[in-house]
C-alpha cells in the first residue's frame, strides 16, 4: 500500500520517525511530506533514510511531474501525525499553499490526522471547530493522548503511540470482504479439575485467537468468540464480539462449538485443547495429609473437538471451512510445514496453521511464527506480531471462501 505521510511542525515530529519505520517494516511503501516548519525538529535525512523515499517539502519542485495532484492521486491512505493546530486551521479552511495541503485536496484515500498540541490549544474554541469541521467531512481526527507536555504542563496533548495511530488508519482501509459471514473462533488453554480448587492447565493466553476474532471483526464478520481461561485482561470481549461464550473446560468447549458449529461459515480452533480430563474429579479438596507422598491421577481422553466438527461437516453437509492448530516442536521451516500436513491430514481439516513451540516461544509472547497449509496445496509461511499473523490467516481464508 502507497501510504503518504504528512508530518507537521510540533516538538513531537521526531515521534513520525516511529510511524515510519512500522509501516516500512509491515511492508508498505512511505511517502513522507513535511511541512516547512516540520523540517525544523526533524532532518529530512532521517526521513529519507527511514523511509527510503526522497523527501520534499517543496510545492515548486519537479513541477513537470505535477507531483501535488499525483501524490495524493496515488496514496491508498495518508496520515498526518504530529498535526499542528495551525495545519489544522489550514486544512479545515482547505489552504493549499505547500506539497502537503495540496495533497490532501487532491486525494479521495481516507484520511486521518493525529493531532498533537498544548492542552489550551486543543480546547480553544478555534481548534473545536476545526476539528468539527475535519470530522463532518469525513477526515478521522484521532484524540490526542493525556499526559506529560512539553514544558511542564500536561493534561490532553501527547502524540498517541505510533501503534495506536498505526492501528487507527489501517482500520481505514480494511476490505469488508467476510460481511455476512459468521465465524467461530476458540481460544486459550482449557482447565480440567482435579479438586475444587486443583486443575491440569497448559501455557496459552489465547492472544493469537483473540487476534484472529479481531481481524475477521475489523473485515465485517460476525464473530462467535468461545474463550477458555484467558490469562490476560482482554477487555470486555462480550461488547467486542457478536458473541463470546467463556468456557473452562474441553466439554464446555465442546457443547459450545457443537451448539453454534451449524450456523458457522468458519470454524477457527485457535484453543489448546486438554487432550486429558481426570476420571473422577474430587468433590472437596484433596488434602496433603491425608495422600501421603504419591497420588494417582486416573486420567481419560477428552473428545477431539475439532475432529468430532470434521466428521460432523462431512456427514452433514455443511459448509463450514474448518481451522484447525498445531503446535509443534519442528526447529526449522521444512519440518513444520511436514508436521503441519500431517496434521491437517489426520484431523480432516481444510486449513492447518501450525507454529513452533521449540524453546517456550509464542506461549503469551506478542510474536509468533507459522506455516498455514490447506487441502488444496495452498501453504504460506508468516512471521511477526500475533495482529499480524492473524490478518495473514484471515486472508488466507478469506481467498478460500470465495473459492
Ligand atoms: N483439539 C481439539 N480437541 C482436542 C485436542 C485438540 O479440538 N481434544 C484441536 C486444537 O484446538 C487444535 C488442534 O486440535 O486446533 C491441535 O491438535 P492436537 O492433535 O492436539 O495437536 P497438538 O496440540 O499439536 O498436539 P499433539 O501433536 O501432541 O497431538
Amino acid at each position: 500500500m502507497l501510504i503518504v505521510l504528512g508530518v507537521t511542525g510540533g516538538i513531537a515530529a521526531y515521534k513520525a520517525t516511529a510511524i515510519i519505520r512500522q509501516l516500512t517494516e509491515a511492508g508498505h511503501s512511505v511517502q513522507v511530506v513535511p511541512t516547512e516548519n516540520a523540517l525544523r525538529f526533524i532532518g529530512a535525512t532521517t526521513l529519507e533514510a527511514l523511509s527510503h523515499h526522497a523527501v520534499d517539502s517543496d510545492l515548486y519542485s519537479d513541477v513537470a511531474d505535477v507531483k501535488h495532484v499525483q501524490l495524493g492521486q496515488n496514496a491508498d491512505l495518508i496520515i498526518v501525525a504530529p498535526a499542528t493546530a495551525s495545519f489544522l486551521a489550514r486544512f479545515a479552511s482547505g489552504i493549499a499553499d505547500d506539497l502537503l495541503g495540496n495533497t490532501l485536496l487532491a486525494t479521495k484515500a481516507p484520511v486521518l490526522v493525529a493531532p498533537a498540541m498544548h492542552t489550551e490549544m486543543w480546547q480553544h474554541a478555534s481548534t473545536v471547530a476545526n476539528v468539527a469541521t475535519l470530522r463532518s467531512r469525513g477526515i478521522t481526527v484521532l484524540d490526542p493522548a493525556i499526559g506529560r507536555l512539553t514544558g511542564e504542563d500536561s493534561g490532553p496533548g501527547r502524540l498517541p503511540e505510533a501503534e495506536e495511530i498505526i492501528s487507527a488508519a489501517l482500520e481505514l482501509v480494511r476490505p469488508q470482504d467476510l460481511a455476512g459471514r459468521t465465524l467461530l473462533i476458540t481460544a486459550g488453554g482449557t482447565q480440567e479439575a482435579i479438586d475444587p480448587v486443583r486443575f491440569i492447565g497448559n501455557k496459552s493466553s489465547g492472544k493469537q485467537g483473540v487476534a484472529i476474532a479481531r481481524s475477521a471483526k475489523a473485515r465485517g464478520a460476525r464473530v462467535v468468540l468461545i474463550g477458555a481461561n484467558f490469562g490476560e485482561n482482554m477487555g470486555d470481549l462480550s461488547t467486542e464480539f457478536d458473541e463470546f461464550v467463556s468456557v473452562v473446560s474441553a466439554a464446555q468447549m465442546q457443547s459450545a462449538v457443537e451448539a453454534h458449529l451449524e450456523s458457522a461459515d468458519v470454524l477457527v480452533m485457535a484453543a489448546a485443547v486438554s487432550d486429558f480430563r481426570v476420571a473422577e474429579v474430587s468433590e472437596t479438596k484433596i488434602k496433603r495429609s491425608e495422600v501421603g507422598n504419591d497420588i494417582t491421577l486416573k486420567l481419560i481422553a477428552n473428545p477431539d473437538i475439532l475432529k468430532s466438527a470434521t466428521v460432523r461437516v462431512a456427514n452433514e453437509n455443511l459448509k463450514t471451512i474448518t481451522v484447525g492448530f498445531a503446535a509443534e516442536t519442528a526447529g526449522n521451516q521444512t519440518a513444520l510445514l511436514r508436521l503441519a500436513e500431517i496434521k491437517l491430514a489426520s484431523k480432516g481439516c481444510d486449513i492447518l496453521v501450525a507454529n513452533d513451540v521449540s524453546e517456550g516461544k509464542v506461549f503469551g509472547a506478542d510474536t509468533n511464527s507459522v506455516i498455514v497449509v490447506s487441502k488444496a496445496g495452498a501453504s504460506d509461511f508468516v512471521e511477526g506480531t500475533k495482529d499480524r499473523v492473524a490478518d495473514r490467516i484471515i486472508d488466507f481464508l478469506a481467498t478460500s471462501l470465495t473459492r
